[in-house]
């Protein structure tokens, strides 16, 4: 069982690093360069399980991709090419790559099966299954493993209002939409990730985005084939917040991530810190692929207490994935930090209400915990206490207890941490390069 040991610092962070490639759009560059006409050229893409697991499950449906130094090519197959798999489609840990899928294969002539791990298999199918059976598609299964039996007559496109905001469900419905006859067009409470629209955009699809959270595609006279373009992946912020904590509860001297994607649809993290009184720079360094690049720089005094701050609403969305490191803030904010409207980390690669609560609890943070809702009461520039933490197979918990660890008044240790390599397999050597004390 992989296991972080911390000490905490004794000298503020120091030093640049890159982020891995974004989890989100690693998962997106593979899925629609396997659509396009012709070989992709995908550079950047983060070596994580869960990008890992996408790669694998396109090899199966007969897409064919090989390596060239650093680069990932996709041979796309084209809009009709994918074959049927042989046997189970497994997933590993990854909810963007089932639900996506599901979306692609309901539209295939083919049967195909979906599963993953025991996290995986527990968290909620029907948010897709409703809206690709309204549109046609002959699914089976409230949780994984999913069943999609092969398509007899094509999708219809779909007028579908999300009950919560979800790019994984957008995103599955917009690929389902590649398919059927007719515009889909699909309205959402609330900012979440677009890089499905973006990257469609890109390869040369008719989709729009417009105000009050509708994105329409509309395929209509459109020659369906998606462009092979090259992709370059940014670097993820969902890593990067980890860093940019971790320098403003150890000291930042200063710490820079450099090539981060900062698609204001990703960057709520840096808001939401920045209502916590960090400074925290962005760099803009350009816009390969129609996402927006920028380094992050943060400078800053050891143990120099943050502010507290509500988070709540429609920024939840925008740092849904970051929760757990922006609690780790809050508990060296002074004040109580309330994290409302976020009920969706109930249904996470773990219930991150509980996990988060948990972890902050055994640094001896006091929490209050609601059904949608939690309170962290900061410790403000007071250290925190050494502990031994059960990550709960949850990336982003072992990360963020790692990131707490550094504030902690004594050696800390975080158990059940093996999960850390399906989005950032580099995050122990990031932090030592900036001088941590963290072994594996
Ligand atoms: C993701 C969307 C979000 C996010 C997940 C990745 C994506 O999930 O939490 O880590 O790549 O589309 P929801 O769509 O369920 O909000």
């Amino acid at each position: 069982m992989t296991q972080f040991r911390i000490q905490p610092p004794t000298a503020p962070l120091s030093g640049t690093i890159t982020a891995p490639g974004d989890k989100s759009v690693g998962h997106r560059a593979v899925m629609l360069g396997a659509l396009a006409g012709g070989e992709v050229r995908i550079t950047g893409l983060g070596r994580g399980a869960d990008n890992r697991a996408t790669s694998r499950a396109f090899k199966q449906l007969g897409v064919e991709m090989r390596e060239d130094g650093d680069a990932l090519i996709v041979v796309g197959a084209g809009r009709r090419g994918l074959r049927a798999p042989e046997g189970f489609i497994d997933c590993g840990n990854s909810g963007t790559s089932i639900r996506l899928m599901a979306g692609l294969l309901a539209a295939q002539p083919f049967l195909s099966r979906l599963t993953g791990d025991e996290s995986l298999r527990r968290r909620p199918m029907k948010r897709i299954v409703e809206p690709l059976r309204l549109m046609g598609a002959d699914i089976e299964g409230d949780t994984p493993p999913l069943t999609i039996r092969p398509v007899r007559k094509a999708l219809q496109g779909i007028d579908y209002v999300l009950p919560v905001a979800s790019a994984q469900v957008k995103s599955a419905l917009l690929l389902a939409g590649l398919y059927a006859e007719g515009r889909t067009t699909l309205t959402e409470p609330g900012p979440s990730r677009d890089h499905t629209e973006r990257m469609l955009r890109y390869l040369g699809a008719p989709v729009l985005s417009e105000p009050d959270g509708v994105t329409r595609l509309d395929p209509t006279g459109w020659e369906p084939v998606l462009d092979a373009r090259p992709i370059h992946v940014p670097g993820d912020p969902s890593s990067a917040a980890f860093i940019v904590v971790a320098a403003l509860l150890a000291g930042g001297d200063p710490v820079v991530v450099q090539g981060v994607c900062i698609n204001p649809t990703r960057t709520g993290f840096i808001d939401a810190l920045r209502a916590m009184g960090a400074t925290v720079t962005v760099r803009s360094t350009g816009n390969p692929g129609g996402e927006p690049v920028g380094d992050l720089v943060v400078e800053r005094r050891a143990g120099q207490p943050l502010a507290a701050a509500t988070i709540e609403a429609d920024l939840v969305v925008r740092c849904i994935d970051e929760i757990p490191i922006l609690a780790v803030a809050a508990a060296a904010a002074q004040g109580v930090t309330w994290f409302r409207d976020v009920s969706e980390l109930r249904i996470k690669e773990s219930d991150r209400i509980a996990t988060t609560a948990a972890m902050l609890r055994a640094f001896g943070v006091h929490v209050e915990e609601q059904s949608d809702a939690f309170a962290v009461h900061g410790r403000g520039g007071d250290s925190f206490t050494p502990a031994i933490v059960d990550a709960a197979g949850d990336h982003r918990i072992a990360m963020a207890a790692a990131v707490a660890a550094l504030r902690a008044s004594g050696p800390s240790q975080v158990d059940d941490a093996a999960n850390v390599a399906t989005s950032y397999p580099g995050f122990v050597n990031a932090l030592q390069t900036l001088g941590a004390d963290i072994r594996d």
